[in-house]
Formats: C-alpha cells, structure tokens, sequence
C-alpha cells in the first residue's frame, strides 16, 4: 500500500507565498529521499508558483462547483487546473460546504481528472463523503485540529470507524485522517488503524525545521 501525506498550508505565515515554496521544496526532498507520497496545498494564489517550482502533488485548499460564467469569488476548476493543481481539498473544517455543494465540487474534479479529498468530522459524514466516490477521505475531529494531539491516539475509534463505514459504502475511496498529526508515530499509528496516510497542516508548516519534522514524520514507515 503506498502512504500519502498532505500538507496544508492553511493561511499561517510560515506557509504562505515564498514560505509556501520552501515548505514545497521540503515535501519534494523529503518524498525524493523516503519514496513517500508528499503532497503540498498551499493557498489558491500560490498553487501556480508552487507547481512550477516542484514535481510534487500540488492541491488547492478548496474548490467551487460553479462553471463559467457569473460566480465572482468562487473557484472555478478550471483555473486551479491551469494553475498546475492535481485535485483540491473539499469541505474543509475550516471552509465547510453543504452536502450538494461538496458533491458539486467533487463532480467538476472528477470531470478534470482530478482528485477529491473529501474532509469530514465523523463517520457519519465519512459514509456520507464516501457515497460520493472521491479519491480521499479525510476524517478530522475539529476539536483535535491544530492541537498537537495526535487523533491517531486520542480519537482512534473515529479512523477505525470511518476506514469500516467507507469499505462498507465504497471500497475504493481511500481514507486520510488529520488532527494534531506531527511525529513518525502518528503516521505509523494511523496506518495501523487503516488509513492510507494524513492531512496535517501546523505540526510541519510551523515546525522550527520543517524538513526536520517531514522526515520524522515518515521515519517509521
Ligand atoms: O488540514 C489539516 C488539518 O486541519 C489538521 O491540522 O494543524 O492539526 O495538523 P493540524
């Protein structure tokens, strides 16, 4: 099974225009040297900067369902496609969408060819990300976000659970967990637990070291 780590960038200033670039060039030596996949979602305006510095996965934190046509403020598809973006996060904690818009979403990439990461609560949401067929899902616990402790050990039902209800509703979604995820133990944890690998955003972006902390994270594995 190949592992797939995801770094979001969110808006913290250690990720954002030319930070984001280095965290990128992190993820890119970090994956060249452990054979790891390392993707890297840094803000909309970054993502074509970030694409044409590195080879590796570039997502967009977000997307819209809209097409063409009059939808100011939204994120059309086609240009975080252009921009050089592979897929895009959807439903976020933090950009939440209602059901018909995260189906939206996750229909236009998959009309692109690209991937969805669908990000959820619980697994109820888990089952109902996983009917719509994305190529991730991603169980986070909101109130574990961002609070360095690891959901793989505080919340390991949550991941359990969601890997069971997403095998039931359609195996072939792979599942991601995220929340307070830093150290090679997580990461070992929450593939033990049946997850293909994680999200995680301010254990690496606001690390001393960030290239440090992406090679503890995969020390493991
Ligand atoms: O998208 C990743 C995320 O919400 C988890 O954040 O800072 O707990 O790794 P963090």
């Amino acid at each position: 099974m190949s592992v797939f780590i995801l770094l979001n960038c969110k808006t913290y200033d250690e990720g954002t225009g030319s930070n984001a670039i280095r965290l990128a060039e992190a993820c890119r030596d970090v994956a060249e040297s452990s054979g790891v996949e390392i993707a890297i979602a840094p803000q909309i305006p970054d993502i074509f900067r970030a694409a044409s510095a590195v080879n590796i996965p570039v997502y967009s934190q977000h997307v819209d369902g809209a097409g063409p046509g009059s939808h100011t403020g939204k994120v059309y598809v086609k240009s975080i496609l252009e921009a050089g973006a592979v897929g895009s996060l959807i439903n976020h904690s933090e950009r939440r969408m209602t059901l018909a818009d995260i189906e939206a979403a996750a229909e236009v990439l998959k009309h692109n060819k690209m991937k969805s990461v669908i990000c959820t609560n619980n697994i109820a949401t888990t089952a109902a990300a996983a009917a719509i067929g994305p190529e991730y899902v991603a169980i986070e616990p909101p109130e574990l976000i961002g609070s360095g402790i690891p959901v793989s050990k505080a919340d390991p039902g949550v991941v359990t659970g969601s890997v069971d209800a997403v095998k039931k509703i359609n195996p072939n979604v792979k599942v991601l967990c995220g929340a307070g995820i830093s150290k090679g133990e997580d990461l070992k944890s929450a593939i033990e637990l049946g997850a293909v690998g994680v999200l995680l955003a301010s254990g690496i972006v606001k690390a001393k070291d960030p290239k440090a902390a992406l090679y503890d994270l995969v020390s493991l594995i």
